[in-house]
């Protein structure tokens, strides 16, 4: 989903400044811009690649590499969906088809409001608890559709400040 983000870049220079533009600092440089941004805008790539003198190859091997980073805007709250053997045998699939149709997006995507992105995740180690989703940290186990659905609708109703 394409949606434009404006970078404040003064920022950007502030946390490659706070790393003394040391290439090898590229990953927490990448993580502290995620953190702001929820993702590393397309934007900031040119000035990485120029400030640090890293080749771009390696600013996209980061990106994919890392779970934490991501080149694409991510919501607020990442909805994983376990689709690990047991969390499957225990009706994952309905889950996964739960939160697509609650949120309006496909696995992989963000809601408009950039608040939601769903994703689809390997065992997380809660099997006897399964079908299991997490929101952010939060693990949700034992789920039909309905519980799924309010889950989000809970996280829905919490102020834009709110924790998850
Ligand atoms: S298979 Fe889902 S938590 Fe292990």
């Amino acid at each position: 989903m394409e949606q434009t983000i404006k970078v404040d870049l003064s920022k950007i220079d502030n946390i490659i400044d706070r790393y003394h533009g040391n290439k090898e600092a590229l990953l927490m440089i990448m993580q502290d811009i995620s953190d702001i941004y929820s993702h590393v805008p397309p934007t900031v790539i040119p000035i990485l690649v120029d400030r640090l003198g890293v080749k771009i190859s390696m600013v996209y091997s980061v990106a994919t590499f890392y779970k934490t980073i991501s080149l694409e805007p991510r919501g607020k709250y990442i909805v994983s969906v376990c689709t690990g053997t047991a969390c499957h045998v225990r009706g994952a699939e309905k889950i996964a088809d739960a939160l697509q149709q609650k949120l309006g997006i496909q696995e992989g995507q963000t809601t408009s409001d950039r608040l939601f992105t769903l994703k689809a995740v390997r065992c997380i180690g809660c099997c006897a608890s399964g079908p299991v989703i997490t929101v952010n940290k939060e693990t949700y186990g034992g789920l039909d559709r309905t519980a799924a659905e309010k889950v989000i609708e809970n996280y829905k109703q919490m102020p834009l400040n709110g924790t998850a």
